[in-house]
This record gives C-alpha cells, structure tokens and sequence, in this order.
C-alpha cells in the first residue's frame, strides 16, 4: 500500500493530503515499467524514498531549491539544486515519463514550471496543492493555480494540455497524456 510506504518514509503525501490512492491509481500501468520520475520538491527526502520502494524499476531524480537537499542519503534517486521556475533547472536531465511539482506550490511557479516541462513529459504531470491557499482566511479570493487554469483554458487546451485526460482530485490537478498513434496503428 502506497499509503504506507509515505507514512514510512515521512511524507505528507497520505498524513495530510491524502493522495496515496490517487498516486496508486494514476500511476497503475507504470509501476513496474522503467520509467523516469521527477519530483520538483525534495524536502526530506520522504517521497523520493517512497517513490524509491513503490517503483522499483524507475529512475528517479528530485530538484529542490534548498542545497541542504544535496546531501541527503538516498538510494537509487539523484537530487538536483535550482529553483524550478527557471527552465535552466532542467537542462540537461532530458525527458520524464512522470513528473510531480511538490515544491514551493505558487501559482506562476507552478504554471512556469508546467510550460517548461509538458513537452518534456511522456505519461503524466501531476501539480499537488494547487488551492492550498483557499483553506487560509488570510488569502481569499487568491490566484491559485487552479483558478489560473480554469481562466485561462482555452490557451492550455490549444497549445498545451489538448492531448491529455485532466483529473482534479482533492488539492491536485493530473494531466495524463493519451497514447500516441505510432506508424503501425496507421491504416
Ligand atoms: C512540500 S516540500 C516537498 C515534500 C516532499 N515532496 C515529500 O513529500 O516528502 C516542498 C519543497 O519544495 C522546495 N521548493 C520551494 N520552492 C521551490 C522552487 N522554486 N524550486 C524548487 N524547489 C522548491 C522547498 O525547498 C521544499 O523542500
């Protein structure tokens, strides 16, 4: 149960947002496949650990803003210092068939970092926390992504998202690419 593997390794992903039977379900043709995971937002380390048990045959790699996430102890993932905003973070590290963005949870760092790496995505992108802000008096009426989205949908689904299944589950908005027709489904 992937709930208990986040529980195991101190990720709020199941305590607090209760995500684990939505990773379970969003990730069920992948799991045993060698693919590429990205979690933008490293923290601790506890989902990339996760990540680590659930998917056994992935390769793996975290991107966090703090350098103090450079040396954490892990064992097949690989940790990368930038800030995600910035399209010169992922230079180099090439194409994910998962990407997760759990890091700072801004809206325009959220949406930067999704216009940057959608091309760079082969299965599915995953935004956490995306109105986190709503359950905080302090910011009503805020500009989350999820409303961002919502206003400016007609540009996302021309340019961006239009290949895609979109999910909006709890706090987290899902766009899981649809299979592309190769050269032997032609005809
Ligand atoms: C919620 S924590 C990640 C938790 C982790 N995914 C887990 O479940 O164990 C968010 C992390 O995002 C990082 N972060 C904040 N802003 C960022 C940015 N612009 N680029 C990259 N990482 C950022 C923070 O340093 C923090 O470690």
């Amino acid at each position: 149960m992937l709930a208990e593997i986040f529980h195991k390794f101190g990720s709020d992903k199941e305590s607090f947002h209760h995500y684990a039977s939505i990773y379970e379900w969003l990730l069920f043709d992948l799991k045993h496949k060698p693919i590429r995971l990205l979690e933008i937002g490293v923290q601790s380390g506890g989902s990339l650990r996760a990540w680590e048990e659930y998917l056994v045959n992935a390769e793996i790699v975290g991107v966090d803003i703090d350098p103090a996430c450079a040396s954490l102890r892990l064992d097949r993932a690989r940790v990368v210092i930038g800030d995600a905003s910035k399209p010169e973070t992922f230079s180099g590290l090439g194409d994910f068939d998962v990407i997760i963005d759990d890091g700072g949870h801004q809206p325009a760092d959220q949406l930067a970092t999704l216009a940057t790496m959608w091309e760079r995505t082969r299965s599915l992108y995953v935004i956490e926390d995306i109105s986190w802000k709503l359950a905080n008096p302090q910011f009503q009426l805020v500009d989350t992504t999820f409303h961002r989205l919502r206003r400016e949908s007609a540009m996302w689904r021309s340019s961006i998202i239009a290949p895609c299944w979109t999910i909006f589950a709890k706090e987290l908005i899902a766009f899981k690419k649809l299979p592309q027709r190769g050269n032997h489904e032609q005809g």
